[in-house]
């Protein structure tokens, strides 16, 4: 489903990222894991089209979308939610999953290449699948409520229901679970693990909550001052030395 092959990121003096290779296979819930300043943000950056690699290719079934706008790449099934919280806070749940609709819409059926009628329908199916991501996501009891106002687990709930809006393919989340506590994070699990079933989604996170990526992941990469330094199965990855020395060994490991 998607391929990075060899992608390499410099800002100014500094190489972000220099030989990054891995892939997502259809179905797949893909971690990556890594210290701060890694690369890993950057890396998402370069698939969604947010930034310009200097070198190497992506590929998102089969298609090159190397370069190419978030827009275009979130029409083709390839959504993202941020690390910071990327809702719009003076805004409602609702309105807030809206946006996602709207612009996988704008460019297709609202702009006139369907008509009126099939327009119509077309719109009140998308409502139908908001108030439907709305309730999966538990959201409905808060759904008109102004979404910058919210708890912090709620707010980033609703980022992901902006993502899912768009339908996409692939879901790239960027620490999903950042600042949850290891309840709330298990909790975050179990519904990226629903959410995947039930939209037919590959998932790629980067994510710090170790236990949360081996439960949920059939592969972890690990990245390390930009390249890719151990990739495979969750419990092989974890227990390799070199990625417990570089990486596990300095922080705090949750089991
Ligand atoms: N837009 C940018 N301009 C300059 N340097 C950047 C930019 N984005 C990230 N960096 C640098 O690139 C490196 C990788 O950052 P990032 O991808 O955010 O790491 P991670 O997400 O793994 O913590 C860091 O040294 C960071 O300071
Ligand atoms: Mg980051």
């Amino acid at each position: 489903m998607l391929k990075v092959r060899h992608v390499a990121k410099r800002f100014g003096g500094l190489q972000a990222l220099s030989d990054v290779t891995f892939s997502v296979d259809d179905g797949q819930t893909v971690g990556i894991i890594g210290p701060n300043g890694a690369g890993k943000t950057t890396a998402f950056n370069v698939v969604t089209g947010t930034l310009k690699p200097s070198g190497g290719q992506v590929l998102f079934n089969g298609v090159d979308i190397t370069g190419k706008p978030p827009s275009t790449v979130v029409g083709m099934g390839l959504a993202r939610t941020f690390q910071q919280t990327s809702i719009y806070a003076g805004e409602t749940v609702e309105e807030n999953v809206r946006r996602g609709t709207l612009w996988r819409f704008r460019r297709s059926v609202m702009a006139g290449l369907l008509p009126s009628e099939s327009r119509r329908q077309a719109w009140n199916e998308e409502m139908e699948r908001i108030d439907e991501i709305i309730e999966t996501l538990g959201l409905k009891d808060v759904r008109g409520r102004v979404a910058g106002t919210l708890s912090y687990g709620l707010q980033k709930k609703t980022g992901v229901a902006i993502g899912l809006a768009t339908h996409p393919k692939l879901l790239l989340m960027d620490e999903p679970a950042a600042g949850l506590n290891s309840q709330e994070s298990q909790e975050f699990g179990e519904l990226i693990t629903s959410i995947k079933a039930r939209y037919k989604l590959s998932v790629l996170l980067v994510e710090h909550h170790i236990a949360l990526v081996r439960r949920i992941t059939s592969k972890i990469i690990v990245i390390g001052q930009g390249k890719v330094i151990a990739e495979g199965a969750p419990d092989d990855v974890l227990s390799n030395p070199q990625v417990i020395e570089s990486y596990l060994g300095s922080r705090h490991v949750e089991s």
